[in-house]
């Protein structure tokens, strides 16, 4: 008897730490959600209770409720980019164009490396492109442009126009320096890099 209530009790603790792991995904964007202002109450179904945060609007989950999708462009949302976005380990799609997004880009979001789709263009972001962002293998797609940035194009970015999916950057109108490539014939498409028309000479 007593065996068995130990083995009922290990494995309700088995479960509620793989619970606890599950929904690290929802701390985190909970936690974001928090440092945003939200005029429009666009999060208002960001609720940190439920199990996961698949049933919020602005947000999908794969079948095995990981979150693969943030959809946020022209939500007018207020406030920083946060480090513990980078546990959102198969997000594919993080849409945040036209809001007011403030603060540096986090290294962490170079922890993303399922991303497809990095769409930051109209925001208020400043400071540089973390290098770590040359590790997101998968991303095909990434605006950046007009914004506040400065600093370099890191070499890892370019590396992934030349050697990896990214198709096309566009990093105009913000305050970056370096070389510009117009046009890059890549394996999978013609790249557009769109460079700063401001950039120091
Ligand atoms: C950014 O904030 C300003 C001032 O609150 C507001 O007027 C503007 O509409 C916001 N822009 C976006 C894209 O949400
Ligand atoms: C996430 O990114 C940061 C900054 O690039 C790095 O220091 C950290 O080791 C990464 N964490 C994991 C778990 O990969
Ligand atoms: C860009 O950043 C610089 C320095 O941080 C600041 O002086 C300038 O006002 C910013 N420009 C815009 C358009 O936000
Ligand atoms: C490009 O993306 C495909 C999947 O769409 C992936 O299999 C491949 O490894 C990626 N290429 C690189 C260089 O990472
Ligand atoms: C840069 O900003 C100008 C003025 O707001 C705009 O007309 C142009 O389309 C922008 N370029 C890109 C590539 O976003």
């Amino acid at each position: 008897m007593a065996s068995r209530a130990l083995v009922y009790i290990l494995f309700v603790s088995a479960l509620t730490v793989v619970s606890v792991h599950c929904n690290s995904e929802g701390d985190a964007l909970h936690a974001w959600r928090n440092s945003l202002s939200d005029p429009k109450g666009i999060l208002q179904s960001w609720d940190p209770t439920l199990i996961n945060p698949c049933t919020w609007f602005h947000v999908t989950c794969n079948g095995k409720n990981s979150v693969v999708r943030v959809d946020l462009g022209n939500a007018g949302l207020q406030g920083p980019l946060i480090p513990e976005l980078g546990v959102l380990r198969n997000l594919q799609y993080l849409e945040l164009f036209n809001n007011n997004i403030t603060g540096s880009i986090p290294a962490e979001i170079g922890n993303l490396t399922n991303l497809i789709s990095l769409d930051l263009y109209l925001n208020k972001l400043s400071g540089n492109i973390p290098a770590s962002l040359g590790n997101l293998k998968s991303l095909v797609f990434l605006r950046l442009n007009n914004n506040n940035l400065t600093g370099s194009i890191p070499t890892g970015l370019i590396q992934l126009i030349l050697y990896g999916n990214l198709s096309i950057m566009n990093v105009a109108n913000n305050s970056l320096a370096g070389t510009v490539h117009p046009k890059k014939q890549t394996r999978y498409a013609v790249t557009t890099i769109i460079q700063d028309p401001r950039a120091p000479k």
